[in-house]
């Protein structure tokens, strides 16, 4: 068994860790003020390649692997996690998704724009009664022969206004539950396609949030993904690449609240030495470094299940669940050591604490990792 990294995957890691500290670092507490993300950055992220990490090359991807996007994902979390949760849904959820059960006409048409970062993405899946329980979608695509028409409401959706093209899941015949659920791709502009209000956000503000309103929308039925009834199979199997994505984003937000705190102990002063000579804080330092390699290896493990073929489901869902509980609890812990100075803007830890805990949240709550780790457990 080897832990170390590669040569090719130090140099991905290195490159984004460089990128995060040269382009994102900067703007990063302003852009969390104002709750706005440049495109122009977005563009630079697809110049890096980070948009479309795992398509394949001759989709305008990077061809590359599911490690090398969570090394990614992490080095940007540390500095700026909207920046991640952007990158991380144009990747695991709409790439991914595009490049596994598009057709060739799909990938040309849309997968080569989104995967070199010349447009977008945004994965529709919650509704106001539809989030956890997903088999719910009160969004309908009714059949009309060439096209369909598509009604409903989707929330909390990651990049709504600035994306340009959205899987949209709905459902197309109530009678078969989740077998009648069909994923869509629909593009910014389209007659009956409005963008509702944004959502103000405790964290990961950088990112825009919005809910999406579908009235009477026409989707050419050459948009729909996969054989009739593939829908919520599509959107099970996304998420669960998007998990380790997000995974990932948690063990960044983790790991930047480490070294901020680890940094900050050694130069601020307290009872004549520096602080991190005191029991209280060297314990803080660490628990949180134990709990922060821990999470590595499980998202690692995870991204290397994913990229040997083997059945990701579980490990996407422990390496999520336990990362995402350690992002919260180092943060908390950094926001600690940093006494006073934690609870303001310009030490970044206070930022960190807020962002950590959507990763609780989206992409499936603790509680559903639970549902899927359990069901792994008892099915096996
Ligand atoms: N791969 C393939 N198929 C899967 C699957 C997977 N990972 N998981 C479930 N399925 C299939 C099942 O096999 C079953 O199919 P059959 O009946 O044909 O065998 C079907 O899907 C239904 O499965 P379940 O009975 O397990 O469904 P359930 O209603 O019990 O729900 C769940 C399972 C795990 C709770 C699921 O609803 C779920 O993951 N919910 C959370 C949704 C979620 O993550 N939302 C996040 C929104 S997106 C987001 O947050 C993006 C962002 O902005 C960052």
């Amino acid at each position: 068994m080897d832990f170390s990294l590669s040569e090719e995957h130090q140099m991905i890691r290195d490159a984004a860790r460089e990128f995060a500290q040269t382009e994102l670092l900067p703007g990063v507490i302003e852009r969390d003020e104002k709750q706005a993300f440049p495109k122009e950055l977005i563009q630079k992220m697809g110049q890096m390649g980070f948009m479309g990490m795992m398509t394949p090359t001759e989709y305008g991807g990077g061809g590359m692997d599911a490690i090398s996007y969570a090394l990614v994902m992490e080095e940007i979390s540390k500095i700026d996690a909207s920046a991640s949760v952007i990158i991380s849904v144009n990747n695991s959820l709409v790439c991914y998704g595009l490049s596994e059960y598009g057709n060739e006409d799909q990938k040309q048409k849309y997968l080569t724009k989104l995967a070199s970062g010349e447009k977008l993405g945004a994965f529709c899946l919650s509704e106001p009664e539809a989030g956890s329980d997903a088999t719910s979608q009160k969004t309908t695509a009714i059949d009309k022969g060439d096209h369909y028409i598509l009604n409903g409401t989707k929330n909390w959706i990651t990049n709504g206004s600035s994306a340009d093209y959205y899987l949209v899941i709905a459902q197309t015949d109530r009678d078969k539950k989740h077998r009648g659920i069909n994923a869509f791709i629909v593009e910014k502009g389209w007659e009956g396609f409005e963008i509702g209000p944004k959502e103000q956000k405790l964290g990961i503000r950088g990112s825009d949030t919005h809910s999406l309103l579908f009235n009477d929308v026409k989707v050419p039925k050459e948009n729909r993904i996969g054989e009739d009834g593939f829908g919520f199979k599509f959107a099970m199997k996304t998420l669960s690449g998007g998990r380790i994505g997000i995974a990932a984003q948690a063990l960044g937000i983790a790991s930047g609240a480490y070294e901020m705190a680890l940094k900050y102990s050694k130069e601020r002063k307290a009872f004549g030495t520096e602080i991190c000579n005191h029991q209280a804080i060297a314990f803080k330092l660490a628990d949180m470094y134990v709990e922060i390699e821990a999470a590595r290896h499980l998202v690692l493990k995870a991204a290397w299940e994913k990229d040997q073929g083997k059945n990701y489901d579980m490990a996407s869902s422990m390496a999520k669940l336990y990362a995402s509980k350690v992002a919260m609890d180092v943060t908390v812990e950094a926001v600690q050591v940093h006494g006073g100075n934690g609870y303001v803007k310009e030490y970044h830890v206070e930022r960190l604490m807020r962002d950590a805990k959507i990763t609780q949240i989206y992409e499936g709550t603790s509680e559903i990792q639970k549902i899927v780790i359990s069901r792994g457990l008892i099915d096996a």
